[in-house]
């Protein structure tokens, strides 16, 4: 019997989030989500190592945890230990490590260990919206810190933990995405980390550190990571292979010492990630990860470049952007009569999703005439086809841009 026959509303708990809207396919040009892209995928070596793997060891899938117990699969959590000192300074074993269903449920275990209804956090003004949708979820308030090119404001962070401690607070953490910022692009330079570390320490507040775009830097070279500079612990680390393999995978990771992993861990209760997705990586990653990352960000590099060309050809001196240093986003602004909430319908009733700057933002003045493109699932064509559609739509709604390519358009 199908559930449209049985009314369930009765039954619901109090403070459900509201329905899921059903989905009706992908838009024809799609600039929202961290998608990544398709041509990217390193298909031929994913195969071979299932194959590889599977036939090695694919009888472990008989147990839960596939003989390595519930913190992943072990030879991955070693390949992730071994690259996190390589590129990021972090000095851990593979048992310093949980592999999780993505870096979501990461800041769900995160959040789980550590906040209750009434508590406050510190995080960047501008941030990721799955950040924020959890926080606001949970009755937690967000004190929101503005970024600069070089990430995250240290005077206004030291200001704003002053005046929370004035006022007897003190938060919980401050979540920050240091290394390739979303949505701005920016990487908080190697001073800030410092001043940033040093805060942390003078007030008490623990760093919850959201690497999950690391990998994507276009000169490949990061500064060291907050976990692995921070002398006296008081970091959580947390990455994903969303960015620099395929999302559909939905495998991360958490870094952190036991204390905070144990708890963590009797929160996790869906007795380990998805075991094949952990094997395939596993295998995948040793012999191939380094080639890869590079390659793929060469091409996101070049979409970059497309997507930049385009809103200057379409949107000229009317769409504004710093060129973030790696990632898969930019962060437009276009001028303040734009509402970028009131232009994402009809955006998509011409076939163009957008991310509206509010959704990514504590700030929702600052951010109202904003917006997030992901570069990186659309083709060369889509974006440029995409952004000239984009455009037309803007200026029917807004009266911006006036000129498209150059030409003065009247209505
Ligand atoms: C900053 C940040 N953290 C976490 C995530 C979640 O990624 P996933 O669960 O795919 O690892 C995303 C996805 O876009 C993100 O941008």
């Amino acid at each position: 019997m199908s559930s449209a026959t049985f009314d369930f509303t009765a039954l619901l708990p109090a403070g459900l989030p509201p329905p899921a809207v059903k989905w009706k396919g992908a838009p024809r040009y799609n600039f929202t989500g961290g998608n990544n892209d398709p041509e990217q995928v390193p298909l031929d070596a994913l195969m071979a190592a299932a194959d590889a793997v599977l036939a090695r060891e694919g009888r472990t899938l008989a147990t839960y945890g596939l003989a390595s117990g519930p913190q992943g699969y072990r030879p991955l959590r070693e390949f992730l230990a071994a690259k996190l000192k390589q590129t990021a300074g972090i000095a851990c074993t593979f048992d310093d490590i949980l592999i999780v269903s993505g870096s979501l449920q990461a800041l769900d275990l995160v959040n789980g260990v550590l906040l209750a209804r009434g508590d406050t956090v510190v995080i960047e003004q501008e941030s990721y919206q799955g950040a924020l949708t959890r926080l606001a979820r949970l009755g937690v308030n967000t004190v929101g810190i503005p970024l600069d090119g070089e990430g995250m404001r240290m005077d206004a962070l030291a200001a704003a933990l002053s005046s929370l401690k004035q006022r007897n607070i003190r938060p919980k953490y401050i979540y920050t995405i240091p290394t390739v910022h979303n949505p701005t692009g920016a990487i908080l330079n190697e001073a800030r980390r410092h001043e940033l570390l040093r805060l942390s320490q003078e007030y008490g507040v623990p760093i919850f550190e959201d690497d999950c775009y690391a990998d994507l830097i276009w000169n490949g070279r990061r500064p060291p990571a907050l976990y692995a500079m921070a002398k006296t612990g008081g970091v959580i680390h947390i990455g994903s292979f969303s960015k620099s393999i395929a999302p559909a995978l939905r495998v991360g990771y958490i870094v952190a010492g036991w204390d905070m992993l144990s708890r963590m861990l009797a929160l996790k209760t869906d007795a380990g990630s998805g075991a094949l997705e952990q094997m395939v990586l596993g295998e995948f990653c040793a012999p191939h990860f380094a080639q890869h990352v590079p390659k793929l960000t060469r091409g996101l590099r070049a979409k970059l470049d497309t997507l930049m060309e385009a809103l200057n050809a379409q949107f000229g001196t009317a769409a504004e952007f710093d060129a973030p240093k790696g990632g898969i986003f930019l962060w437009v602004k276009l001028p303040d009569q734009v509402d970028t909430t009131r232009l994402y319908q009809p955006a998509l009733a011409a076939g163009v999703a957008i991310n509206p700057g509010p959704d990514w933002s504590t700030d929702k003045a600052y951010s109202r005439s904003r917006m997030r493109l992901c570069f990186a699932s659309p083709s060369h064509e889509d974006i440029r086809a995409g952004i000239a559609v984009l455009a037309d739509v803007c200026r029917k709604e807004f009266g911006v841009p006036a000129r498209i390519a150059n030409v003065v358009r009247s209505e």
